[in-house]
């Protein structure tokens, strides 16, 4: 029986159909400009987020980091709630590459605009000078979270009241969408930059974009080139996210349900704290033993998960793994954890 994997929503793999649309995809020197598939991915993407311009970019990394260090210089602050993704997993770029300082702020990864206005430094040559507000929105390290609209909105406009930038990591935007039953362009309004994924629950096997106006798209394409990002025929790749956006994003409400049936399945199970999810993001704590036992457990009963501290599991719904084989997940789980 094949694994159930459960450690992202990135270890999808591209269908027969996305795989076609890759090998049909027309092509050209992206470099050069001249690639109408990444060009049509662009410009729907910004359209959907009501931007003026976006740039296809391969990772969203990239994208967090060139749209971060278009909005700050060497010794700027950028304000960033808990466990977010631009200041943990991404490798120290926000210090290496834009040598911005970083302050965290909120506790569960979502924070206030007084929250903002409280951590906000100005003009004093003694501190390093607050430019941006980074949210990520869902937020994955807090569990798949989502934010309300309203705190985004007054969360933008302290930034701005500031004048500061406002950058929000859209990752799984699409999954905040589906969850707040708001559009992308709700949840994208008033912010400066926004990046998202392609390549987390829509499936594709590469691609994320930045957007924001003209001015700031130009300054993240110069970026792009200078962190080694600029991709010759990549309409191959932007072919896999407009078939992603096309036939994979409708679909999500199927992975959260898949994240809640999971967690019932979990509820009650002996030495297991489950948080409920808010979308396709499960965090499991193991009150006894630790999370590495029981993923190795669970690993040899044929189900991957993911460790995110020394007490709490990680397991990501996505569009591989289908409502018999969570089931079949937590089985394994509870008994993992009722060895311990
Ligand atoms: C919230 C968030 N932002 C950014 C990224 C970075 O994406 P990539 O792995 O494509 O660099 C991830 C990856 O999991 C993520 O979860």
């Amino acid at each position: 029986m094949a694994a159930v994997d459960l450690r992202s929503d990135t270890v999808t793999k591209p269908s027969a159909a996305m795989r076609k649309a890759m090998a049909d995809a027309e092509v050209g020197d992206d470099v050069y400009g001249e690639d109408p598939t990444v060009r049509r991915l662009e410009e729907r993407v910004a359209d959907m987020l009501g931007c003026e311009a976006a740039l296809f970019v391969p990772t969203g990394t990239m994208a967090n980091q060139i749209a971060l260090r278009s909005q700050t210089r060497p010794g700027d602050e950028v304000i960033i709630g808990q466990g977010a993704h631009c200041w943990r997993h991404e490798s120290g770029a926000l210090a290496a590459l834009a040598g911005a300082q970083t302050q965290i702020i909120g506790s569960d990864g979502t924070f206030t605009a007084a929250e903002v206005r409280a951590a906000f430094k100005g003009d004093d040559p003694y501190q390093s000078p607050t430019k941006v507000v980074a949210v990520e929105n869902t937020h994955n390290m807090a569990g798949g979270i989502c934010w309300q609209r309203a705190a985004l909105t007054e969360v933008v406009t302290a930034a701005h009241q500031l004048g500061m930038a406002a950058h929000l990591d859209g990752a799984r935007i699409w999954n905040a969408a589906v969850a707040a039953g708001e559009t992308e362009k709700q949840l994208a309004h008033g912010f400066d930059s926004v990046s998202v994924c392609l390549s987390k629950g829509l499936g594709a096997p590469a691609g994320s974009l930045v957007a924001g106006s003209r001015a700031l798209i130009k300054a993240c394409h110069r970026f792009r080139k200078m962190h080694g990002g600029g991709m010759r025929q990549a309409g191959v790749l932007a072919a896999a996210g407009v078939y992603a956006l096309d036939h994979h994003r409708a679909r999500l409400p199927e992975d959260h349900a898949n994240a809640k049936a999971l967690a019932e399945a979990l509820a009650g199970a002996a030495g297991l704290r489950v948080m409920p999810p808010q979308t396709n993001i499960v965090m499991i704590d193991v009150e006894r033993g630790t999370a590495s036992a029981v993923i190795a457990q669970a690993r040899d009963a044929g189900v991957l998960l993911g460790a995110a501290g020394p007490q709490r599991i990680r397991a990501v719904t996505h569009l591989d793994v289908d409502r018999d084989a969570v089931l079949r997940a937590a089985k394994v789980i509870a008994e993992a954890a009722a060895k311990l």
